[in-house]
């Protein structure tokens, strides 16, 4: 298992190019099954989930073609997928494949809309916390789907179609959203979609469901509208910028001071963050190019946070804020409503020298002078970066043990890291 090795105490300058975002890639790969025709999608991250996904895809019979680097290509330029399920031959999505990626659940709703029946195992994934599906399943009941859970596999028919319907979700959910929306746009008829997830990713898959031919409005709003079509075609489509990439080295460079422009992060998807970032003592400015953030001299300032559904504080930059808060000049209060196992992160920074105390779902932080490096272990991917960040502003050698949860979601992090002056080297074995 590869180890990474960072020798803390540098300041980060320079650029970092922000690659495409994970949680917008994954949904719209599977977005994919809805249509006979060819989906192209440009700026899709090279990441462990990616391979994961295609290869999910391919056991449902699906053609998924990667471009290699072509001349003139920059080394962090996105890469091109063509994929092609104009044949579905399988309509099974098996545990052993389900079971490494949560996201590859989402295949449901896809393939029931268009194929009527779909038999998706139970997901693992990320070991933060009991993750239901209850709300997605929901969904496509209100679409007409019959669903059965049996065995671990949730089967779903729909033999006649979808018909349109109401969805109200009691809970935001992404995951719900993206459900609903593939459903839906092949349904017959009319949905409406209250309490919807508003997150970026959405209105990225919405729009891409559109250029496919889908009638979506309000994407981004907490309702949307979905007249069903009966057919969807192919499209051309480029995943949006990674706002949780963009945000993480925003805050290492807050952690270590520097000055670091952040090329194509696009402010609008993360504004919460870089305000709380802002308070914390960091400057940010948005230029043509990207996101310039820089911090000289002054300390961090402490800050008070709960994560909430989009445009709120993300859940997936909650590790990455304490890691920056332990630091701080004073005490921080950092409260996690997503999800309520997500504080893995606390008991290795402790082994850096934070000072965290947890009660319930709050981190008080006591801002240390100084963390000394250590041996460490990620836990999940949030959890893994916000180890990296506290290392890069730690005194000596710390060793992240179990780096391929960072692999799942970031691309190419210790050669952006690298090229910016850290100290940071891949071991590997
Ligand atoms: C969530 C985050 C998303 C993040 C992703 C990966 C929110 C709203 N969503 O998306 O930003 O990128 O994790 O870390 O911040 N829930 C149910 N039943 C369901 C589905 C969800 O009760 O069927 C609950 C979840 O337990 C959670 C909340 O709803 O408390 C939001 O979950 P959801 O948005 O669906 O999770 P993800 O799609 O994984």
């Amino acid at each position: 298992m590869d180890r990474i090795r960072i020798v803390g105490g540098k300041q980060l300058i320079g650029s970092i190019p922000i690659s495409g975002a994970k949680n917008a890639a994954l949904p719209l790969m599977i977005a994919s099954l809805l249509t006979e025709d060819t989906l192209v999608l440009e700026n899709v991250p090279r990441l462990a989930d990616v391979g994961l996904l295609q290869r999910i895809l391919l056991n449902h019979g699906v053609d998924v073609m990667l471009s290699g680097k072509r001349p003139g290509d920059a080394p962090y330029d996105g890469q091109t997928v063509k994929i092609s399920a104009s044949n579905i031959v399988d309509t099974t999505a098996p545990y052993e494949l389900v079971s490494k990626m949560r996201a590859s659940f989402w295949v449901l709703a896809p393939l029931v809309a268009r194929m009527g029946q779909a038999k998706v195992s139970l997901p693992g994934g990320c070991a933060i916390g009991t993750r239901p599906v209850d709300l997605l399943i929901m969904a496509l009941r209100q679409l007409g789907a019959k669903i059965d859970i049996d065995g671990g596999y949730v089967l779903a028919y729909a033999p006649n179609g979808l018909r349109g319907g109401e969805i109200n979700f009691p809970k935001v959910t992404v995951g719900g959203t993206h459900t609903a929306l593939m459903a839906a746009s092949l349904a017959s008829g009319t949905t409406v979609i209250e309490n919807a997830a508003r997150e970026p990713e959405i209105v990225d898959l919405a729009d891409c469901l559109n250029k496919m031919g889908a009638k979506i409005t309000g994407a981004g709003a907490s309702r949307i509208v979905i007249e069903g079509v009966s057919k969807l075609n192919g499209a051309r489509h480029a995943v949006l910028p990674d706002r949780i990439e963009t945000g993480t080295y925003a805050m290492a460079v807050a952690m270590t001071g520097g000055d670091v422009l952040l090329e194509g992060g696009r402010a609008e998807l993360l504004q919460s963050a870089l305000d709380t970032i802002e308070q914390a003592g960091a400057k940010i400015s948005v230029t043509n190019k990207g996101i310039r953030v820089s911090r000289n001299g002054a300390g961090i300032a402490p800050v008070d946070v709960t994560t909430e559904p989009f445009p709120g504080f993300p859940t997936d930059l909650q590790a990455q804020l304490i890691a920056l808060m332990t630091c701080a000049k004073g005490t921080s209060r950092i409260t996690e409503t997503i999800f309520e196992n997500r504080f893995m992160h606390v008991q290795e920074l402790a082994r850096l020298g934070a000072q965290i105390a947890l009660d319930g779902q709050t981190a008080t932080i006591a801002g240390v002078e100084k963390l000394k490096g250590a041996p460490v272990m990620a836990t999940d991917l949030r959890a893994s970066v916000s180890l990296v960040i506290a290392a890069l502003a730690a005194e000596g050698e710390t060793m992240v043990n179990r780096v391929y949860h960072l692999d799942r979601g970031f691309e190419r992090l210790e050669d952006k890291l690298v090229a910016c002056g850290a100290t940071v080297e891949r071991i590997s074995g």
